[in-house]
């Protein structure tokens, strides 16, 4: 994996950043809801930003087969390394994760020019990357959390919702959990490179922060650095596979979009490797 790609490392910077640009189908899970920047920059037109190019065309490539996947993308030199990873909601579909990743990482360019590191959670998906090894680390650093206005006194309901926080929360539930009953409902996901102990220990905890600061709160979303857990009562927030409202049919286009543009980059690769094997030889 790691020969494949440093070999096409050279040729990332062939892939114009904007092309994912394109891709612009809106859909719930395509929903922004925080990103972050590193505080270090790196040097335009260095291999630390061809790298970096490489990186994203492996994690949205990657995005159209898998909800989850890492790359290390090696240097010639140690300070060349970059680290990513994405993550998509387990619900959702191949085609809804690939455009969903495509549109995180084009919210990444401009929220974080030149920064070493950044990362974005959009509804569906997670993307981050980074110089610092971060993958397989779990990381309980609040990220974002959002409180609903207060239940009233609505006593019954939230005792509906401790219980289904409590059951959730339990062990062996898996990176990807979803609890509810009646008017309440909850969701739990960790990002894929935790062992099942570590996403464990990450959702109890985000469930922890999320009954102590979002109290007697209609919904409520504690998002920590590898894994989030939310809750809704009543509806009032929509975050559920059953209240996807984009029509499948354009998921599906985007899909065959993104599969089009990388075929027609692989074309472009072969196409420019030909014409430097006959400059190459004009040359002699
Ligand atoms: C990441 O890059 C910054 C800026 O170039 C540098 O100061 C830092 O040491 C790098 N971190 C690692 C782990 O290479």
């Amino acid at each position: 994996m790691a020969t494949y790609l440093c070999k096409a490392g050279r040729f990332a910077a062939l892939v114009p950043f904007q092309f994912l640009l394109l891709i612009v189908a809106d859909s719930a899970a395509d929903s922004f809801l925080y990103g972050g920047c590193s505080q270090t920059n790196y040097t335009p037109n260095t291999p630390y930003e061809s790298n970096l190019n490489s990186l994203i065309t492996s994690l949205v490539n990657s995005a159209t087969y898998s909800s989850y996947n890492k790359f290390t993308i090696m240097g010639s030199s140690p300070q060349d390394v970059v680290y990513g990873l994405y993550q998509c909601r387990s619900d959702l579909s191949m085609p809804d994760c690939a455009t969903c990743v495509a549109r995180a990482v084009t919210r990444l360019g401009p929220l974080c020019p030149l920064a070493c590191g950044g990362s974005v959670q959009l509804e569906g998906c997670f993307v981050k990357y980074d110089n610092a090894s971060f993958i397989g680390v779990e990381d309980k650093t609040a990220a974002m959390k959002k409180c609903g206005p207060s239940d009233g006194d609505n006593a019954d309901q939230m005792g509906r919702r401790d219980a289904m926080l409590a059951a959730m929360s339990g062990g062996y539930g898996g990176p990807y959990r979803v609890r509810g009953s009646e008017d309440v409902h909850g969701m739990a996901q960790c990002v894929g490179d935790l062992t099942a102990a570590q996403c464990q220990d990450c959702v109890a905890e985000a469930i922890r922060r999320l009954k102590a600061e979002c109290g007697g709160a209609v919904f409520g979303d504690m998002f920590l650095a590898k894994c989030y857990a939310r809750y809704t009562t009543s509806g009032t927030q929509n975050y559920a596979r059953s209240n996807h409202d984009s029509p499948h049919s354009e998921s599906e286009k985007t899909f065959a979009l993104i599969i089009g543009l990388l075929a027609g980059v692989a074309l472009l690769i072969i196409f420019l490797t030909f014409l430097g094997r006959l400059f190459g030889r004009n040359g002699k």
